[in-house]
């Protein structure tokens, strides 16, 4: 199976990373292609707990290859403090990390940028994780105030850095003039400082020498080669720039769709794409959930999954399985097989909901709507199964799950159309069971 992706096909926080580092002992290398570090993937390994954001969760295997691809956009300073931070947990990092020297570099004023347009003009902001990753993209595609990995090591790196922030402080400078005084954050008039942040970002530079390569052409001969490469997605399909719930979105392919552009591999190379999804639905940040639970239920699915971002440390907002939702990014994403996660976090609730289809202005509909507004006015269509009452998270076989687990579990294959391969039941490698 030489080409296996991994695809969250929520809104992101699907517990991906525990699927990747479980499959990594069947590939010889992971690839992260896409985001930056706006995602947090928690991985438990030999019983210890990882936060991991930018690197891939293949890490923990020694002999697996961990490539960070061109299709990322990299903040030196927080993949500096995630090696360290892992190499003290006794975590090999050496050869076996890569970097892209075409990956996009963030700089300080991405993550300003950030911050003022996180509002989008009206009453409800993109919410961000203010990580920069929007405006690094946004340069990325406008190409003229871009820096890429590769350039930090070249002699015009300076006088890049001069000319970037003499804009970025221009460019500052009228929008805060044109910004109501009231909409102004901290921190947006610090005046970039080109010479420092020269220097800072020199001191990373060095610090990142030994990992940064061409990854393309090690994928691409890779591919020749017929190695087994499992490609990491991060964040969720409905939050793709392109297909997801635009405006509230990522700014990346955070779908299938993005596996190709991001790591440069052809698409054919993919042989196997794992969808990845709750067993209840979460979303961070802005934009409409129409499944969400505002309620006892809500806080009920948060304190048991423990449903706070990894990364910003926002209560998740939750709420029941959307299966309208995850047929379309299932479909999307050219998912094989699905994964369900999490699905100890709904033991103890009498009764489950599904949602079929939705309500919009009357009409019953069972697509994705293309528009927000739609999505807005959306009013869920639900199934109601029965829940169960015992505890699951030492189930390992899926013919000891309650029946009604199973039943759930089936109502899910059935309505996304794929069938279901994993499901877990708890954080730990061992609390998984595989079809
Ligand atoms: P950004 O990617 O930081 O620009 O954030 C854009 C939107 O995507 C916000 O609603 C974030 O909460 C959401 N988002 C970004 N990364 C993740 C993730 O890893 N998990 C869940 N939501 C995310």
């Amino acid at each position: 199976m030489p080409g296996t992706a991994i695809i969250g096909l929520q809104w992101g926080d699907e517990a991906k990373g525990k699927i990747v580092d479980l499959l990594t002992e069947q590939n010889e290398i992971v690839v992260r292609y896409q985001g930056g570090a706006n995602a947090g993937h928690t991985v438990v390994a030999n019983g210890k707990k990882f936060k991991l954001s930018l690197i891939p969760s293949g890490i923990f295997r020694p002999k697996v290859q961990c490539l960070i691809a061109g299709g990322v956009v990299l903040d030196p300073a927080s993949i500096l403090k995630e090696i360290d931070g892992l190499v003290k947990q006794g975590i090999k990092i050496d050869r076996n990390l890569m970097i892209s020297d075409r990956a996009h570099v963030i700089f300080p004023w991405h993550k300003i940028a950030d911050r003022m347009f996180n509002n989008i003009g009206n009453d409800e902001p993109i919410g961000t994780t203010m990580r920069g990753i929007g405006p690094c993209y946004e340069d990325k595609v406008g190409r003229a105030l871009a820096i890429r990995v590769g350039d930090l090591y070249k002699p015009g790196f300076k006088n890049q850095i001069e000319h970037i922030a003499g804009v970025k402080n221009q460019l500052f400078l009228g929008l805060t003039n044109h910004f109501d005084h009231t909409m102004r954050i901290s921190g947006w008039d610090i005046e970039l400082e080109a010479e420092s942040i020269y220097k800072e970002y020199s001191g990373y530079a060095e610090q990142l020498r030994p990992y940064v390569t061409d990854t393309t052409n090690y994928l691409l001969d890779a591919v020749d080669a017929d190695k087994r490469i499992l490609f990491e997605g991060a964040q969720g399909s409905l939050l793709d720039i392109d297909h997801g719930t635009f405006p509230y979105v990522t700014s990346s392919n955070s779908s299938g769709v993005g596996i190709s552009g991001g790591s440069g591999v052809p698409p054919h190379f993919l042989k196997k794409i794992v969808g990845i999804v709750k067993a209840y639905t979460t979303r961070v940040g802005g934009g409409p959930c129409p499944t969400e639970q505002n309620n006892e239920i809500g806080q009920q699915i948060r304190d048991r999954g423990n449903e706070y971002g990894t990364v910003t440390k926002r209560p998740r907002r939750c709420g029941w399985f959307d299966a309208v939702a995850v047929r379309y990014s299932a479909r999307l994403s050219g998912v094989d097989v699905i994964s369900v996660m999490l699905l100890d976090v709904l033991s103890g609730i009498d009764s489950l909901k599904i949602c079929t289809g939705y309500e919009i202005e009357g009409q019953q509909v069972t697509h994705f709507p293309s528009q927000i507004d739609d999505l807005r006015k959306a009013v869920p269509i639900y199934e109601t199964l029965p829940g169960w009452k015992e505890e699951i998270t030492g189930i390992t076989k899926y013919n000891d799950l309650p029946e009604n687990a199973k039943r759930y579990i089936k109502r899910i294959a059935e309505l996304i159309g794929k069938p279901v391969e994993i499901v877990s039941v708890g954080p730990d490698r061992l609390q998984t069971i595989i079809f």
